[in-house]
Formats: structure tokens, sequence, C-alpha cells
């Protein structure tokens, strides 16, 4: 019989896309989502988009019984059951705990004395902080960090003690992590934890780091996910995506395809007790995202707004150095990003989003998280 995977959080965006490429590998797949209706409206009705071969069980992370229920003959597990936004993780301090770190506790509780032949655990670039950068002596600085001097004085840039603008380099595992969001602390949480404990109790443990995740099935009217939503929703309502800063921010964007196809191979190589970045490699800044989106769209008529305002916690550049997943997984991202935008607004094309963003926005200004 095929092997049985479940994946937590499996209804979700990435979990959804996962689901569908281990059906498509012979898996049997299961999920265990409690259909959070942040991101699943207030219906909280299953997904129309999650495969009707998933066997879908109705629950949360947090419960014990439900999770021994949902683990009966699994041979894999996929944990992504998480709460996401960065922001809101700065005032909802105690719902991001319970639900990132004591949600992994009670996981790797019921896993113990299970016959698990892997757990992959999503992490995130977020537990870096700034990623790499060059110093000017021409080595690298690894522990680069913007002070609210500079950051008032709308210096956006990390400079050096002379003031010299540093440049960015790809950010490989080993660079020390700096966290600077409870949601990035939550997440290094999670991969300690999952691998602390997977080396006491023989668990095969892989802590996958993704990189700015973009595609079809992001939930277009949670204001707390990535950028790339924000200013779909923005758009499709025909206004203009707010840039923070200046917009020559840049991260690494990595199609919610290529970031599925990384978790499949991690099913089936035989690598455990390692972490592994899931990007792309390649850095763009925020105002090309946009100016993407706005082309794919058609909006050329709305103008991005630049409003040089900085978020708490905001770091400047960081993009992936994904060598060890080339190596270790033969991992190799195939979506470029113009193509990537254009397959999400093919998706885009048949949904409603409801702008939520300044609400949002309005929630970290009066809490002093965004000036
Ligand atoms: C953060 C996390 C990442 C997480 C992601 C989604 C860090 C370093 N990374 O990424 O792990 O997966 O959130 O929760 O904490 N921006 C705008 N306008 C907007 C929204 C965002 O200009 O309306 C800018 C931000 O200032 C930032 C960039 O877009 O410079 C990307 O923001 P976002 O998509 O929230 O992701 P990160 O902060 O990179």
């Amino acid at each position: 019989m095929s092997k049985q995977v479940l994946i937590t959080g499996g209804a979700g965006f990435i979990g959804s896309h996962l689901a569908d490429e281990l059906l498509r590998s012979g898996y049997r797949v299961r999920v265990l989502d409690n259909l959070c209706s942040q991101v699943h409206g207030p219906d909280a009705k299953v997904p129309s988009y999650l495969s009707k071969d998933v066997q879908f069980i109705y629950g949360d992370v947090r419960d014990k019984d439900c999770l021994k229920y949902a683990l009966e003959g699994v041979d894999a597990v996929y944990h992504f059951a998480a709460a996401v936004g960065v922001g809101q993780s700065m005032y909802q301090i105690q719902r991001y705990t319970e639900i990132n770190n004591i949600g992994t506790a009670t996981l790797l509780e019921c896993l113990v004395g299970r016959n698990i032949e892997k757990l992959v655990v999503a992490s995130s670039m977020s537990v870096y902080g700034e990623g790499l950068y060059e110093s000017t002596n021409g080595g690298c600085s690894e522990n680069v960090e913007r002070c609210s001097e500079q950051l008032k004085n709308a210096q956006w840039d990390p400079v050096d003690n002379t003031g010299c603008i540093l440049k960015a380099l790809p950010t490989p595992e080993t660079k020390k992590p700096s966290l600077t969001s409870l949601y990035a602390l939550s997440k290094y949480d999670q991969e300690r934890m999952c691998l602390m404990l997977g080396r006491a109790y023989s668990i095969p443990v892989v802590a996958l780091r993704f990189f700015n995740v973009y595609g079809s099935r992001q939930a277009l009217s949670n204001p707390y996910t990535g950028v790339m939503a924000i200013f779909a929703s923005r758009l499709l309502n025909s206004k203009s995506p707010v840039i923070f800063e200046d917009g020559n921010q840049s991260r690494d964007f990595v199609s919610v395809k290529d970031v599925a196809s990384a978790c499949s191979l991690v099913l089936k190589s035989d690598i455990k007790d390692k972490v592994l970045n899931i990007g792309t490699g390649k850095r763009i800044t925020i105002n090309e995202v946009a100016q993407m989106l706005m082309d794919v769209l058609g909006k050329n008529d709305v103008e991005p707004h630049i409003s040089a305002k900085f978020r708490a916690g905001d770091i400047r550049h960081c993009f992936s150095d994904i060598s060890l997943a080339k190596n270790v997984l033969g991992y190799r991202p195939k979506v470029d990003i113009k193509q990537g935008i254009i397959e999400m607004s093919e998706w885009l094309e048949g949904q409603i989003a409801i702008d939520n963003i300044e609400k949002a926005n309005a929630e970290l200004v009066e809490r002093g998280l965004w000036s």
C-alpha cells in the first residue's frame, strides 16, 4: 500500500499545493486543519481548491486527542499549521505562542513512540533577520541591523560605521539567526524543537526555511499575509499598492509550486537532521514586484503609493543561498517570477478580494509598530 502522509495546516496555501504534489506522486494524503477564519473566512468551509482525494480532518494541533486520531497509520508528517503574520505576532503574543510553539510541542509529544519516517517542519527566512552582507573590507557581515535613528531619517540601507552602504549577499543556512519578531522567534523555536526531539527519539527531521512564497490560493483577504497577495488584493480593488520605505528593499520570491516540489523531494530523500533554505537564490525589489503585478493585471492606471513608512521589525534585504538544497535534495526552482505572476493572475481572475490592509496598517500604527 502507498505511504500515508499527514499535513497539518494542509488546507492552507502551501499545504494544499503540497497535497496535490504528493497525490500526484502516489502518496495517500490526510490533512488536519482548523480552517482559521483569518485565512478561510468566517464560514470555516473546506476550501474548494483542496483535492477531493485528500482525507480531511477538522481540528487543531493543540488538541492531543485530535492529533492522535490524525496520526493513526501515518508514515510521514509535514507540520505546516501556524499563525503567520509578522506584524500581528507583535501584539497577538499569546495566540502566536499557543499555535506555533505549543502546537508544535503537542505534536512532538504525540509523535514519540510512533514509527515516523520523516517529520518536515515549515520554518522561515524570518529567522535570519537581515540577510548576509558584504563588509567594506570584503568579508561577510552577519549581524547587520538598522538603528531607529537612521530609519527616522529615511536612511533605509544598512551602512557600516563610516556610513558606507553595505552590499547584500545570498544568505546561507549558516548565517546566525537574528530574531526581530515574535513570529520569527516562534518559527525558530519550531525548527529547534523538532530537530532536538527528532535526534532524541530517532525521528528523521528536516526544517525548511521558506523565503517569500507566492502563488495561487494565498489568502487575499488576509492583510497579514505576504506582500504579493496584499498588492494583488489592492489592485483587484483598483487601489494603489502601499509601498513601505522607498520600495528598493529586496526579497527572494519563490513560487509555491517550487516550494511544493522541494517539500516532496524531502520525503523521497534520506536526509535528516538538516535545515535547508527554499528560495530561488535571486533577489527582486518590492517596487519591481509592484510594477510586474500592475503590468500583468493590466492596472497601469494605478500609481503605487510610496509611503516612506517603516514597519517595526522589517528587514532591508534577504535572499537565499540554495546551494545546500540543490546538493542534498536536487532542488531546482523552475518558475521564474514573471511566469509565476502570470500563473497567479490567471487564478486571480476568479477571485474576490476584500481589501483589509488599511485596517491592518491602522492596527500597527495604533501600537507604534508602523511609522
Ligand atoms: C515576513 C517574514 C516571512 C514570512 C512573511 C509572510 C521576516 C523577515 N520575514 O517576510 O518569514 O513568511 O513575512 O508572513 O520577518 N511591504 C510593502 N507593502 C505592504 C506589505 C509589505 O511595501 O503592504 C513590504 C515590506 O515592508 C517588506 C516586503 O514588502 O519590505 C515584504 O513584506 P512581507 O511580504 O510582509 O514579507 P517579509 O517581511 O519579507
